[in-house]
């Protein structure tokens, strides 16, 4: 059985995938990929990001987002979308135009109501708003913020839940598990939405850890459960856990294996915490290595598909749990 089955059958929704079509000719990757038994969802990693789906202004495409999303549906998978507001891979025209308030707000609203509406009905979650937030736990100083302060919270949100009503809406984050500031911040995120009866749904801890210096369960958990206590779903929502020392050595696949046991682990005791996504399954399309130069190694696969300790480990949590 794969890890999307056992750990349906520990109670929760998914264990997935991010993907995309730049692997779509690669034979062993795909049959991974579409094996609904290992993952049971998959979101695509680039290609509904704002400079994808509409580079231009009022031109939108949609070419290879809807082959994500028809290959969830052949599949059988939950397909997640990602992401409307991300102040990164936004498209030149954000950055050439002069905006005022009723601009951009018209521009995010436009955004995302053809976006989402593309998609409704086939989208189990969208990531509204993503990493809206600095390491310190103020809110990123980007476009959105300077033009509009954070009521460009509420204008996604809003947006969204009109475009689709039955998707989940998200925020998606990363550093909140390791970094109180930055939880307390993504809990004010929450209180803003909330205060003005603005629909959010649950947060994405996006969980993109190193080895050795992954939270422990009991941390991860107090962490969630400040957000289910809010009334949330909580995901762990782009699991990967990166070697900083290249070769791994067998001690470090070792360390490796109990990192991701202990994440696995603490959405297993969070009833609201209901599934979890790895940022791709082999290190072969990590997207790591280009990002931090040294780093990397860090999925449940090597680069030639063969599984890793650390997805015996998280099988065996699994089977047991
Ligand atoms: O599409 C161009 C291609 O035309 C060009 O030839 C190539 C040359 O570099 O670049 C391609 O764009 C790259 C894109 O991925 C698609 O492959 C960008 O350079 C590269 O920067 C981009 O990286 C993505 C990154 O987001 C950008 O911020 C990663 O693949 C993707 O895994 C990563 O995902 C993010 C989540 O969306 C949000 N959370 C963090 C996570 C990791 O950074």
């Amino acid at each position: 059985q794969g890890l999307h089955s056992l750990f349906v059958a520990s109670g929760k929704l998914f264990f997935g995938t991010a993907t995309d079509t730049n692997n779509i000719n690669d034979v062993p990757y795909q049959a991974i990929a579409t094996n609904q038994s290992e993952f049971g969802m998959i979101v695509p990693e680039n290609s509904q990001k704002w400079e994808v789906v509409q580079p231009t202004l009022r031109q939108f495409v949609y070419n290879n987002s809807d082959v994500v999303a028809s290959r969830a549906k052949a599949n059988r998978q939950l397909f997640r979308c990602h992401t409307l507001t991300w102040h990164s891979q936004l498209p030149q025209f954000i950055s050439t135009t002069s905006w005022t308030r009723a601009t951009l707000t018209a521009a995010i609203q436009a955004h995302i109501a053809n976006v989402v509406g593309h998609f409704k009905g086939q989208c189990y979650s969208w990531d509204v708003v993503n990493e809206a937030l600095a390491d310190n736990g103020t809110f990123r100083n980007d476009v959105f913020l300077q033009t509009l302060g954070t009521d460009y919270l509420g204008i996604s949100f809003t947006a969204a839940a009109a475009a689709d009503p039955d998707s989940k809406l998200y925020y998606n984050d990363f550093n909140l598990e390791t970094i109180k500031a930055k939880a307390d911040g993504a809990v004010a995120i929450v209180k803003i939405l909330q205060s003005a009866n603005v629909r959010i749904d649950g947060v994405g801890f996006q969980a993109h850890f190193n080895v050795g210096q992954t939270p422990n369960k009991t941390s991860l958990v107090a962490t969630m459960e400040r957000f289910t206590s809010l009334g949330l779903d909580v995901t762990l929502s782009e699991l990967d856990i990166a070697h900083t020392k290249l070769p791994a050595t067998p001690s470090a696949l070792e360390q490796q294996s109990r990192d991701y046991v202990s994440a696995v682990d603490a959405c297993l005791a969070v009833p609201k915490c209901l599934g979890i996504t790895v940022w791709q399954f082999t290190d072969k399309y990590s997207w790591i290595p280009s990002t931090f130069p040294g780093k990397g190694d860090a999925c449940l696969f090597t680069a030639n598909y063969t599984k890793k300790p650390a997805y015996f480990a998280v099988s065996n949590l699994l089977v047991q749990a």
